[in-house]
């Protein structure tokens, strides 16, 4: 680190520990005790400050409600078995909130500023961490525009907020999907590949008709033509078929996911074959009909590895294998399992250890 951050802290006099529920933790609805919160102003980013979690006071014009000014990062912390407490990969996130700036005409927040934002943030709510197996502190930082002004412009000025809470499994069950064939997430030339705000409430609607047709997520497909798979919700497609790991390369309508990435890297450490690559939905089906499809799942911070239990194409149901009885994925979990809880060696330097 070349400096080290001011950051003004202001503790609560109230904490919300005691009272939280640690055996109940659905995803995103516990918030520990504080946030950071810093301001962009005359082209520089000031007023660092964790004070107690709460309501932030902004003006109705602001062009991140407005105009969609507005992006996030989700990562998380794992408590280890000595109690340390740990990141898991904060430097690539810290670079993917920087692509998101750029894509959305907003400014930078230099690598070192995000990271000790966070690992300051996270110290100080470190009793916020659970301290069990499947559960971590998940930590969500964000920056929005909030100049006051309701013209089509970029904004002078900006917030970088940090919030964090704790949680458990995202998914309990494998899922049933459906490719989607009419609605797109993401098009060439568009903001997939950001983490843009804007891109999750487009895809509520498809979300929504999804569950109300039985399905748990959906696969999209490519803008153009609906034959190549994209992303599986919030969380990049991944397959093992015929014992290669098989998953679509990233471009600018795929966010270039980070636990994608290091299951990559685990996989060509196990010195398995890896296609990132175009992935045709008939290409899926076919090997889940030939037996040849030996996994599917989603891939993401919140998700983790999430099973697929069946795909849909075309009104067609193609059950899958028993997650249990997976070898790659399980293998993933388990192997990511000991590195994040500190219990094997992280060869990668992925854990930044508060
Ligand atoms: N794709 C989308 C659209 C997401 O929102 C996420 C979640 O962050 C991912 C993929 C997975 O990315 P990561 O593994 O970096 O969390
Ligand atoms: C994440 O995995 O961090 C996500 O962003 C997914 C979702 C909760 C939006």
């Amino acid at each position: 680190m070349t400096e080290t951050l001011d950051i003004k802290i202001t503790k609560t006099t109230q904490s919300r520990l005691a009272e939280t529920d640690f055996n109940k933790l659905p995803f995103g609805r516990t918030f520990s005790d504080h946030m950071l919160v810093a301001d962009y102003q005359d082209g520089e980013w000031k007023n660092f400050e964790i004070l107690p979690y709460g309501p932030i006071a902004m003006s109705p014009a602001i062009s991140a409600l407005h105009y969609g000014q507005s992006f996030f990062e989700g990562l998380k912390a794992y408590k280890f078995d000595d109690g340390r407490v740990s990141i898991f990969r904060p430097d690539a996130n810290a670079a993917r909130f920087n692509t998101s700036a750029e894509r959305l005409c907003m400014p930078q927040l230099p690598e070192e500023m995000f990271i000790q934002s966070l690992m300051t943030l996270v110290d100080i709510d470190r009793n916020w961490v659970p301290a069990k197996d499947n559960h971590s502190l998940y930590i969500r930082p964000f920056m929005f525009a909030t100049d006051p002004f309701l013209g089509v412009t970029p904004s002078q000025t900006y917030k970088f907020v940090v919030i964090t809470g704790p949680t458990g499994p995202y998914f309990s069950k494998p899922l049933r999907v459906k490719f989607e064939t009419h609605f797109t997430r993401a098009a060439e030339g568009g903001f997939g590949y950001a983490k843009a705000a804007g891109n999750y409430g487009g895809a509520m609607l498809p979300a929504r008709k999804a569950v109300e047709e039985g399905f748990d997520q959906l696969i999209w497909t490519d803008a153009k033509e609906h034959l190549y798979i994209e992303e599986m919700g919030s969380a990049n497609a991944m397959f093992v078929i015929d014992g290669k790991l098989v998953t679509p390369s990233t471009r600018d309508s795929v966010l270039k996911g980070i636990t994608r990435d290091t299951i990559i890297k685990l996989a060509h450490n196990w010195g398995m074959p890896v296609e990132e690559r175009l992935v045709a939905v008939t290409e899926i089906v076919e090997a889940a009909q030939n037996g040849k499809l030996e996994d599917a799942f989603g891939a993401g911070t919140a998700a983790v590895v999430a099973p697929v239990g069946s795909v849909t194409y075309n009104g067609t149901e193609y059950t899958l294998s028993d997650p249990a009885t997976r070898q790659f994925s399980q293998k993933v979990l388990s192997t990511l399992d000991a590195i994040r809880y500190g219990r094997a060696a992280d060869p990668h330097g992925w854990n930044y250890v508060i």
